[in-house]
């Protein structure tokens, strides 16, 4: 277990760092492994309250290669924290259990966050950027609900399953959110679904379940569009703490002194 059951937990998000093998190469004009370091360098500075344990909901490697996996541990490893991985749909499924699921970092699974569940969920579908909770997947979730019946739980994906308002991320959005939604439903345990893949802060209660998402440490999509427009935000990341009394305190930060003065390139769609 992470942290206590009568004490609430502090978790780090971050998401969507899009590491290469070759840490010199750039998305959007960012050196992606440059903007991760810095996100970790301000939120785990010291003074600043550590996190119990780091989630990071995917795209953690761009290129498809053991070496940027490599990369996103020794960005991490220094810190000492445990660290949850799930894959996003530029991920590597297939190397990251080997990579990124050994000593202190956890590839997908279920965990508990002191009194609370969380279960990470696969929704990367091969080739493809949209995303997809398959059957197994659905019914490892259904049945770690029903485990986790008597405490609050958050599920951790990396695909969002409500519509952001931006049509063309939307289209690339989870295309069964209705088949999650309907588990979820029959669980009004879960309290928090946290995702990212947006590259944008995201908030939407529905019913008693808060949905978010959250900035990716490289380059930001400006909200509500219509096709894709880089934002002139710099790199994110989430602060979360989970109550023992289901209550949630979540709050996005902007990574300070790194000024994105034109909008970046538009070079991946
Ligand atoms: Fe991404």
């Amino acid at each position: 277990m992470i942290g206590s059951p009568t004490a609430p937990v502090r978790l780090l998000q971050v998401t969507d760092p899009h590491l290469f093998g070759d840490e010199s190469r750039t998305i959007y004009g960012v050196q992606t492994a440059v903007s991760l370091r810095a996100v970790l360098a301000e939120a785990l500075a010291p003074g600043v309250p550590l996190p119990q344990a780091i989630l990071v909901t995917g795209d953690i490697a761009d290129d498809h290669t053991p070496e940027a996996y490599g990369n996103f541990r020794r960005a991490l490893e220094p810190y000492g924290l445990p660290v949850f991985c799930l894959p996003g749909n530029h991920d590597e499924p297939a190397l990251m259990p080997a990579l990124v699921g050994q000593s202190g970092f956890q590839y997908g699974g279920n965990a508990e966050l002191g009194a609370w569940g969380a279960v990470f969920l696969d929704t990367h579908v091969p080739g493809r950027p949209e995303g997809h909770v398959a059957r197994a997947e659905r019914d490892r979730l259904e049945q770690e609900l029903q485990r986790m019946h008597d405490r609050p739980v958050m599920v951790c994906l990396h695909h969002p399953p409500l519509p952001v308002g931006s049509a063309w991320l939307d289209g690339v959005g989870l295309t069964n959110a209705d088949e999650l939604l309907a588990v979820l439903d029959r669980h009004p345990t879960v309290r928090v679904v946290l995702g990212g893949h947006v590259h944008q802060e995201f908030e939407q209660r529905r019913r008693d379940v808060l949905v978010l998402a959250t900035p990716s440490t490289c380059a930001q999509f400006t909200p509500r569009t219509e096709r894709c427009v880089m934002d002139l935000k710099p790199p994110g990341y989430r602060w979360i703490e989970l109550w023992p009394d289901g209550g949630v305190r979540t709050e996005v930060r902007w990574l300070q002194g790194w000024a994105v003065t034109e909008r970046p390139p538009d070079d991946r769609f």
